[in-house]
């Protein structure tokens, strides 16, 4: 099922949230929005569900406008609000039965079997939600979202302060549930969009700055200029480095241990050892520092 964002822009009061954004996303993508804190993925989420009205521009979800003030494009998205917000007073299966009471689905309680089955919230399923730990409680976050079967899934930031076991088995299981879906997630984590995205969309104070294939996003940072670790064991000075025409920048990371990024396209690895020779030094380390689309990231929204 697509989605269409045309010429997004949203203004709080004078604050302009969103600049101008648009991209299509189609059947079966799995897209990570990244962008720094404040960058405007959450007020694009909300726009994209329905529940903030854009200042200009049109979305549409399966040729559907999204907007506010409609209903029909409802049943397509599921959307796992940030920060999850839950009623802990509720128990489980209550709360489900909720939910799937707002879609006015049928067979509710074979529904809520389901997706219960499908999150691995079987042995917490008469709890309740208030007495979950966060990886459960963002399993029902997740169950809510699928009730009512929708073809597309928002999800902000659904990993967020999980331990690395919760946030293993949470990943496993967004994209299990990503099967013949269509999926918008955002987050922090660089090596998460890697893992289960195959497109990036970077945003950076409510522009749209990056788009593409996690492969296309290293490509255009490696056009950037390749990196290299640089260490010997004398004493040097990133002065005597900088002055290396081959150098456009050095960064001194932990004592002694030099980032240094080629002013070209050329491989500089081979001048860095004539210049280690010609300078008598001791070569400890030489190697090109894999790009990643981290160091994009920061290229990007610094
Ligand atoms: N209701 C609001 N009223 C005024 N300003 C808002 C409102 N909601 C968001 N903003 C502002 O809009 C900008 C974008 O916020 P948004 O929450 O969309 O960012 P984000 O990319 O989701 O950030 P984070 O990674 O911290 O969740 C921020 O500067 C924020 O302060
Ligand atoms: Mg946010």
């Amino acid at each position: 099922m697509s989605i269409q964002v045309e010429n997004i822009t949203k203004k709080y009061g004078q604050q302009i949230a969103l600049n101008n954004v648009s991209f299509e996303v189609k059947t079966g993508e799995i897209v990570g929005f990244l962008g720094p804190n404040g960058a405007g993925k959450s007020t694009l989420m909300k726009i994209l569900t329905g529940f903030l009205p854009a200042t200009s521009g049109l979305a549409s979800v399966a040729g559907l406008a999204v907007h506010p003030d409609r209903t029909d494009f409802r049943a397509h998205i599921g959307y796992l609000p940030e920060n999850n917000p839950l009623y802990p007073e509720m128990y489980v299966r209550e709360y489900l039965a909720m939910v799937a009471g707002f879609y006015k689905l049928k067979k509710t309680a074979q529904r809520i079997g389901e997706v219960v089955e499908m999150t691995g919230l079987s042995p917490e399923i008469s709890k309740k939600i208030g007495a979950l730990s966060k990886g459960y409680r963002q399993r029902v976050g997740l169950a809510q979202a699928l009730i009512h079967q929708p073809d597309v899934l928002i999800l902000d930031e659904p990993t967020t302060g999980l331990d690395p076991n919760q946030l293993d088995e949470i990943r496993r299981l967004i994209v299990a549930i990503s099967k013949n879906k269509t999926v918008i997630l955002s987050t922090h984590i660089m090596q998460e969009v890697e893992a289960i995205c195959n497109r990036i969309i970077i945003i950076n104070k409510g522009l749209l700055v990056a788009d593409g294939t996690p492969q296309s996003i290293k490509q255009l940072s490696e056009s950037s200029g390749q990196e290299v670790v640089f260490m010997v064991k004398e004493p040097l000075s990133q002065a005597q480095l900088a002055g290396l025409s081959f150098v456009s920048n050095v960064e001194e990371k932990t004592p002694g241990e030099f980032h240094l990024t080629a002013s070209d396209t050329d491989d500089i690895r081979p001048k860095l050892f004539r210049f280690a020779v010609e300078q008598q030094l001791t070569l400890l380390t030489l190697s090109e520092k894999q790009k990643s689309v981290e160091n994009l990231f920061r290229e990007l929204t610094r």
